[in-house]
């Protein structure tokens, strides 16, 4: 197996700015637009923003750091990094089949929902939200969750696409698609805050999203799902930094980068919410109406706002970007696993990788039609079962596992070295090394611990 000697030939980001679009992009995905406004309405607003902030600096840019850092001195895609860096026999390397499983568990489920924003684009174009009365909308979603053909269509179509950037190489594919689509990304969502701010309810919204207001905050299960939120959002935990970073140079600061990461990733999903909640409070809509905020609420809004389409279709294909930038980065993980372990090209690699995790997707295409009657855990559909295995189990247990591996397992000398080749900043090192012993693991193992005692008593953390 051509493990340990392609080091020299490895693929590599054509500039920092590349690699920090690319990282950028993979962080900045649904979890930003759909999922960060709907959680900080069910989690209350204000404080619990805060607290997500809070995490991002604490547990989210040293895990970020380790993650990338592991990833640079071990030249490979996780299984291989361990490998590498700990030798052949070494257990670490489960901690990479952990993080590759979960990358095609998370892609798996993360194709369909990205199918349904290119349903929702389709319909924004095509007029669909005019054509009916608004009560007519929310069930819209509904429908295309029940419809098995549709759900595997837009899936197909979408995996499609990701597999075209993916076969195209880290620089002439995912470097140059994210090159395109995340500055593309800004730009629309700059001009839908524009847009915003010029509605009734964007005051009220402000201190909705700002203000720290106690009587509306939740406690404990808040934080932990502020924890869990940066996680995802920051695309923690199963390698995916990782690999992006096995690609950076050596004369990139990794702390940093990892810091610009991270503040990128928290602003798209504060302006995401500033650009949400006006509409929703001008509207006169609850705030905590969970995942369907999106795809349910925000169609009946778009169909009475003046220009409400074209903010519509912007709106839809934003979120698209997202989710193709994102995708990507679960495919390269996997692929890439495939390429090193079993010798293959890319492009046979980045297909067979990508066929046979569609393949497995169909299950979450078809949990809402065909198998909505199967359970997995707990009282879960397949598609949610998936989501909770692999998010909220997977990706804490591996960010524990990185944190502990740069914290405690690669030696103080050897970390110091990686750190700081390319830092503008090697005084910060004995800080972070703090941080990723025992902060960063202490605080995800909280989560962790929460997460298994709810699997027991058989109530769910709030997500
Ligand atoms: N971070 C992305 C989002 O917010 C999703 C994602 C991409 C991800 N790659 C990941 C999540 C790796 C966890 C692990 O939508």
């Amino acid at each position: 197996m051509a493990v340990q000697q392609q080091t020299g030939k490895r693929a590599h980001w054509g500039s920092k700015m590349g690699f920090i679009l690319a990282a950028a992009g993979s962080a900045v995905g649904l979890g930003n637009i759909w999922k960060f406004p709907y959680v900080t309405g069910e989690n209350g607003g204000g404080l619990f923003v805060i607290i997500c902030v809070a995490c991002v600096f604490l547990v989210g840019i040293p895990i970020m750091a380790a993650e990338i850092l592991i990833g640079r001195r071990g030249q490979g895609s996780p299984i291989t990094a361990y490998e590498n860096l700990r030798g052949n026999k070494s257990l670490w390397k489960l901690l990479g089949w952990v993080g590759v499983v979960a990358g095609f568990i998370i892609l798996s489920y993360y194709v369909v929902v990205a199918g349904w924003t290119l349903d929702y684009l389709f319909k924004a174009i095509t007029g669909a939200f005019w054509a009916v009365e608004t009560d007519q909308i929310p069930p819209m979603f509904d429908t295309l969750y029940a419809s098995a053909f549709w759900n595997v269509l837009w899936m197909v179509v979408f995996m499609a696409f990701t597999i075209g950037v993916v076969i195209g190489g880290v620089q002439a594919g995912i470097e140059r698609w994210n090159g395109v689509l995340m500055p593309g990304l800004f730009l629309m969502l700059i001009g839908l805050l524009i847009y915003a701010t010029t509605l009734d309810g964007f005051g009220e919204a402000m201190r909705f999203v700002f203000y720290p207001d106690l009587s509306r905050f939740k406690g404990t299960s808040s934080v932990l799902a502020a924890v869990g939120q940066a996680f995802f959002s920051l695309s923690l935990g199963m390698g995916a930094m990782l690999t992006y970073g096995s690609y950076l140079k050596k004369d990139s600061d990794i702390l940093r980068s990892a810091a610009i990461i991270s503040v990128l990733d928290i602003i798209v999903a504060l302006m995401a919410a500033c650009i949400l909640f006006p509409v929703i409070f001008t509207f006169g809509f609850e705030p905590s109406a969970g995942p369907g905020l999106v795809f349910k609420t925000l169609p009946v809004i778009f169909a009475q706002l003046p220009g409400g389409q074209l903010v519509a279709i912007v709106f839809f294909l934003l979120l698209i970007f997202a989710a193709v930038t994102s995708s990507v980065s679960l495919l390269e993980v996997v692929g890439s696993t495939v390429m090193e372990r079993l010798g293959w090209g890319r492009r046979p690699a980045v297909l067979a990788s990508g066929l046979v995790i569609a393949i497995f997707g169909l299950l979450s295409a078809l949990s809402g039609s065909t198998l909505s009657g199967v359970k997995l855990l707990g009282d879960r559909s397949i598609f949610d079962s998936f989501d909770f295995l692999a998010a909220e189990l997977m990706l804490p247990l591996g960010g524990i596992g990185i944190a502990v591996f740069a914290g405690w397992v690669l030696q103080k000398k050897e970390t110091k070295d990686e750190f700081d080749q390319g830092s503008k900043s090697p005084q910060l090192f004995p800080f972070w090394r703090v941080l990723v012993q025992f902060v960063a693991p202490a605080a995800v193992a909280l989560v962790f611990v929460q997460t298994i005692l709810s699997l027991f008593s058989g109530s769910d953390v709030v997500h």
